[in-house]
Formats: structure tokens, sequence, C-alpha cells
């Protein structure tokens, strides 16, 4: 009986581990409204459809983008920009992967007001999700941890260099 109880408080605790926000080792930029907006395959499209949007004809990577982020909120996560630091808009136009230490990238779900947000320290990319007023909100698993964005952005080598999958238009 004591096991059993022990087991069950080891779940619950878990549980609510794995539900707990996770702060991100990304340091918010806070000066992020003066970045620069660029065009790109994604930005082209607009937003982030609902899982209902018919999307097949995209890159792989973009079928799984959209199935990882269609339920985050109903009617999907909606319109997006792309905002680079002025002084990484070289290498991102590059995609030499040359990218100096701090945050240099952001996906930006301007309905959801959420920043996806790319660091790289040393060249390694880290990711890391805020609110626009700088709330760290990356969690600890499930579509907004810093593992996931990892497994897609690091995942696709083919498609993502340095932590940067998005190419200029
Ligand atoms: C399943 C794949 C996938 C996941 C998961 C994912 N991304 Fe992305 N992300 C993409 C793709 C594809 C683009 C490029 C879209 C475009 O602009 O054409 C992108 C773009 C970005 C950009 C803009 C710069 C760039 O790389 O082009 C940032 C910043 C970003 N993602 C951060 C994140 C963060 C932070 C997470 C985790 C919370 C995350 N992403 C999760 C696929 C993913």
């Amino acid at each position: 009986m004591k096991r059993f109880i022990l087991l069950i408080l080891f779940i619950i605790t878990n549980i609510n581990f794995t539900n707990a926000l996770a702060a991100s080792d990304v340091v918010f930029p806070a000066d992020w409204k003066s970045w620069t907006s660029v065009n790109t395959t994604l930005t082209g499209i607009g937003a982030l459809p609902d899982c209902a949007a018919d999307v097949s004809k995209l890159p792989t990577i973009y079928q799984k983008t959209v199935e990882t982020y269609c339920a985050v909120k109903p009617g999907g996560p909606g319109s997006v920009a792309v905002l680079v630091k002025p002084s990484a808009l070289q290498s991102f136009e590059k995609r030499d992967g040359k990218f100096a230490d701090g945050a240099n990238l952001i996906l930006h779900l301007k309905d959801m007001k959420v920043l996806f947000v790319t660091s790289h320290k040393t060249g390694a990319p880290s990711y890391g999700v805020f609110t626009e007023d700088g709330k760290d909100i990356t969690a600890a698993s499930g579509s907004l941890a810093a593992e996931t964005c990892n497994s897609c952005h690091t995942g696709y080598q083919a498609f993502c260099k340095s932590g940067q999958c998005g190419s200029k238009k």
C-alpha cells in the first residue's frame, strides 16, 4: 500500500513537472520591435493555418510545422512575421550560420502575441518562447518546449542551417 501511494505521488509530481514552465536559456531581446521584418516562404503564406488547412503542397518541414502548431489556438496560430536583428541580417540573407552570441531571429506569432526566439552561443542555436513584453513562457514539454524547437530546427538538416530554417525571399 505504501508503495502504491508513493507511486501515485511520483506520477502526480511528474505530471506537474511536465506541465511546468522551463525558463529557456535565451535572453529576451527587449529591442525586438526595432528588428528588421523579412519576407520568407512562411510570411508569403502570411499565417500558420488551423489543422483543417490543406498544406500537402508545401515542403515537408512546413507540413510538420503546421501539424505541430495548428491546434495551439482555435482557428490556428494566425498571422506571422519573421524578424531579424539588424546586425544579423547579412548572415540571415547568406545563410552562412555566422551568428554572433545572443538572440538573433524571431518568429512573431502576431495574433497570439508570442515571440519564438532563436539565440546563438559560439554558433550553436538555442530556443525560447516569450510574450511580447518579455515573459518567458517556454514549456517543459509539448509544442512550446525548447526541445521541440530543436528537434525540428536541428532535425531538418537539409533545410535549416545553424538554427535558421527560413530564407529571405
Ligand atoms: C516542425 C518544425 C518546426 C518547429 C517545431 C519549430 N519551428 Fe521554427 N521554423 C520552422 C520553419 C519551417 C521556419 C521557416 C519559416 C519561413 O520563414 O519560411 C521556422 C522559422 C522560425 C524562426 C524564424 C527564423 C528562421 O529560422 O527562419 C524562428 C526564430 C523560429 N522558427 C523559432 C522557433 C522556436 C523558438 C520554436 C519552438 C518553440 C520553433 N521555431 C519550432 C519550423 C519549425
